[in-house]
């Protein structure tokens, strides 16, 4: 049976609700502390944490070596200001370009605020590199790229996201997900950059056809335009590849990262090819924050744990193993689960009714996942969670399916 809600959470929550903007949908739960892959709420109880902070905490709560770096660096430097030349900050791109094609890094705050730099990067290189008057962003149906005016503009979702925020920025076209004739028609002499996801996260965890994402390449390289790839929540080893975009071949003009990239201290990066870096110039963009000591000092310790702890191929076998699990759920029960989909650590269980009901009981149980679109249970654990972990969760999954829940 349910535990009637404690004293502190109650308290908590009525204070939530009046100094608080309102924006957040939360979940009946408050954690005091995380470690690992565990959080405890306000009265002591544990859950197993398979959102991460939503593909943030790839390696984990409070990961020591993390603690330690963060710790170091603030006694020598936290904050300065992008005036000057910075160790950290210099660091940490050549590691980050090291993990791929592209050459250069801007840092920022935030994935939207990552986003934001590739569009304006986009429409100045097309105006001051190549001399053409061409500004159209495109993107997809469905899916997610950030809340500022830009971004929301170019996320392909309605509903909230949009609503009431009129007038939008001119520029942005969106385009059917998966529609690679729709693609190519409006792709044209006006289109600057065409951005997607790889896995669309927010949009109920769809991995975008391998062909597909090849034909839009090859489009953008056809019609000149950047090809430019929002990493925000595929990066960092989370689909079993440093990048996502990795698994196909792909090389982007321009792709965007934040979440995992400092493992919860609030960081964005864009990625560039050298020739497309060329469209900023001294003064034409900057963010106070981006790329600060401690910042740059803890998201440089991640790349490395990444690579000498081989995340990416954790990712891929756990995520195997957990797909594995599922469909073996849907198999044995049928009726209860339309699809179970993903890439490496990044899974979508689509249930076949609402799954309000289920995400509630797990949640009961101790598991913390995502509910996306009212029906697909949407795991994002951390990148070190443990095998059991995974199967306990996929236990108690089939059993509360099992229940007719
Ligand atoms: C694919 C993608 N792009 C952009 C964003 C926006 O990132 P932020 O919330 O850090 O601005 C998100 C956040 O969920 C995302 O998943």
């Amino acid at each position: 049976m349910t535990k009637a809600p404690s004293q502190a959470y109650n308290s908590l929550v009525s204070r939530d609700k009046k100094v608080l903007c309102q924006t957040y949908g939360r979940y009946p739960l408050a954690i005091e502390r995380a470690v690992g892959s565990r959080m405890f709420d306000l009265d002591g109880k544990e859950y197993v944490d398979l959102l991460a902070g939503i593909a943030v905490v790839n390696l984990g709560h409070s990961h020591p070596e993390l603690l330690e770096v963060m710790s170091s660096q603030a006694k020598d430097l936290i904050h300065i200001s992008n005036l000057f030349y910075q160790p950290k900050q210099v660091e940490l791109a050549e590691k980050l370009v090291a993990t791929c094609d592209c050459d250069r890094v801007f840092f920022c705050n935030s994935g939207a605020e990552a986003n934001e730099a590739a569009i304006k990067l986009a429409r100045r290189f097309m105006r001051t590199v190549r001399y053409k008057d061409a500004c159209e962003i495109i993107t997809l149906s469905g899916s997610f790229h950030g809340r500022t005016l830009a971004t929301l503009t170019a996320t392909g979702q309605g509903g909230r996201i949009k609503e009431g925020f009129d007038p939008l920025p001119e520029g942005f076209v969106t385009v059917p997900f998966g529609d690679i004739e729709a693609m190519r028609a409006a792709i044209g002499p006006r289109t600057a950059a065409v951005l997607i996801e790889m896995v669309q996260g927010e949009g109920g965890v769809l991995p975008l056809p391998e062909a597909y994402v090849r034909q839009v390449q090859d489009l953008c390289q056809e019609a000149n335009c950047l090809f430019m790839v929002d990493e925000i929540q595929t990066g960092l080893c989370r689909t079993g590849k440093f990048w996502a975009h990795q698994h196909f071949g792909l090389t982007p003009d321009v792709f965007t990262t934040a979440k995992g990239l400092a493992n919860g201290l609030p960081m964005g990066a864009m990625l560039v090819k050298e020739h497309v870096a060329r469209g900023f110039a001294p003064g034409s963009h900057a963010t106070t924050f981006g790329g600060g000591g401690v910042l740059s000092a803890v998201a440089s310790k991640v790349v490395d744990i990444m690579l000498r702890d081989d995340l990416a191929g954790r990712a891929r076998d756990l995520g195997n193993l957990a797909l594995d699990a599922f469909r073996k759920i849907q198999a044995d029960l049928p009726g209860k689960i339309k699809t179970v989909r993903g890439l490496g650590l990044m899974i979508g269980i689509e249930l076949s009714g609402p799954g309000e009901a289920v995400h509630a009981e797990l949640r009961e149980r101790g598991f913390i996942c995502n509910l996306a679109h009212g029906k697909v249970l949407r795991l994002l654990p951390p990148l070190v969670i443990a095998e059991d972990d995974l199967l306990a969760f996929a236990a108690a999954l089939g059993d509360i399916l099992k229940q007719d829940k």
